[in-house]
């Protein structure tokens, strides 16, 4: 019997990107494959990304780690480098930084000895106010990065939509407008896109889209599941049944016996818990599916198992396995029931759950 594991089907991520190609048009892919690819394992989902034109990640290990495993493809560093002592590095790896501030432009500036220029992306705040330079900076920061000697090229013009996946608020068209006064007077390669922009075709002009969640076969919108999108999840999350107990009515199952079974039943114990990164959030009746049937989580998850109410009547069989999320249960109604974002819960999947590529 295995404890938890992830099922990773790489067909299905090939089928998203074709998906995501035809939205895409003319542009250019950058796939989006930051915190451990969304949790599918970092290495191997580039490798089998060759529809993809470059990759992005938001850390220099993540990029060095792509690179160590024979990643040729253009790597973006979607945070850019964080101090000068990385700029040796991604010159030496090819490695691609967004520039969003102006220390970085300095530091950019004032390096000497880099043993090749770097190609670079400059990031413009149109309104998620997060990282990117003001839109009144922009122009004049664009040409500084023109004129650097360690700059290779023209500079990417880049932005992030704060709300696209709520296409009808007026952000997204007042950070396009934004967006576009200053593409006005640069003329620049752009990008601008994440899943939901390019799937909900927020016009945002791009020479290249950043997908991330929708490649792992995942809906950003709360009112379009996957399916509508004509997306198939990537991951499904599994674990055996390890024991299930008859409990009688009145007895408590778990950490504090939070759940008191109303009346005698069956419990099934699964190996998997908040260790593996199924979240402790997760409150009672949160499905998990067994033999294709749905059984509700009772009590609190423990950090190596949780606990399902199988009935008296189930048939469910120790050695079964269980799924947490995935083919027949949507992570994002998962996410849903725990009050957070599919996002998060992929991202967590622990070290220990092993990634099964062979399904
Ligand atoms: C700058 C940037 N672009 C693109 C993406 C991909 O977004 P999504 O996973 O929603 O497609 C992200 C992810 O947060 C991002 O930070």
């Amino acid at each position: 019997m295995r404890p938890a594991w992830a099922a990773i089907n790489l067909p299905a991520l090939a089928h998203n990107l074709t998906v995501l190609r035809e939205h895409a048009g003319a542009a250019s892919m950058l796939a989006i494959l930051k915190a451990n690819a969304y949790g599918h394992g970092l290495a191997r989902i580039a490798a089998e990304l060759h529809g993809a034109d470059a990759i992005g990640v938001a850390r220099l290990d993540e990029a060095l780690a792509l690179r160590n495993a024979g990643v040729v493809k253009p790597i973006v560093l979607l945070e850019g480098f964080f101090d000068p002592s990385q700029l040796p590095i991604l010159a030496a790896s090819g490695i691609q930084p967004v520039i969003h501030a102006e220390y970085q432009l300095l530091q950019l500036e004032q390096a000497r000895g880099l043993v090749q220029p770097l190609k670079v992306w400059l990031k413009v705040d149109t309104g998620m106010h997060r990282l990117g330079v003001p839109p009144a900076d922009a122009v004049p920061f664009y040409r500084r990065l023109q004129a650097c000697s360690n700059v290779q090229g023209e500079p990417v013009l880049m932005s992030h939509f704060a709300s696209a996946d709520t296409p009808q608020v007026a952000q997204n068209e007042a950070q396009r407008q934004c967006f576009d006064g200053v593409q006005q007077q640069l003329h620049a390669v752009v990008s601008f896109s994440n899943s939901a922009a390019l799937l909900a075709h927020v016009p945002a002009h791009d020479d290249w889209v950043r997908p991330g969640l929708a490649l792992y076969g995942v809906s950003p919108f709360a009112d379009k599941s996957a399916a509508q999108l004509n997306l198939q999840p990537v991951m499904t999350l599994q674990a055996s049944v390890i024991a299930i107990r008859e409990v009688a009515a009145g007895e408590g199952v778990g950490y504090g016996a939070a759940w008191h079974a109303p009346e005698r039943t069956k419990v099934g114990v699964l190996a998997i818990g908040y260790g593996d990164g199924y979240p402790r959030t997760a409150p009672e009746g949160t499905p998990v599916v067994i033999n294709g049937q749905r059984y509700p989580i009772k009590g609190h998850v423990s950090m190596d198992m949780l606990t399902v109410e199988l009935g008296l009547d189930s048939d469910v069989k120790i050695g079964d396995s269980g799924q947490l999320w995935g083919a027949e249960l949507p992570v994002e109604e998962v996410a849903k029931s725990v009050g957070t974002i599919p996002y998060e819960l992929l991202c967590n999947v622990a070290h220990r759950v092993v990634l099964d590529y062979n399904v």
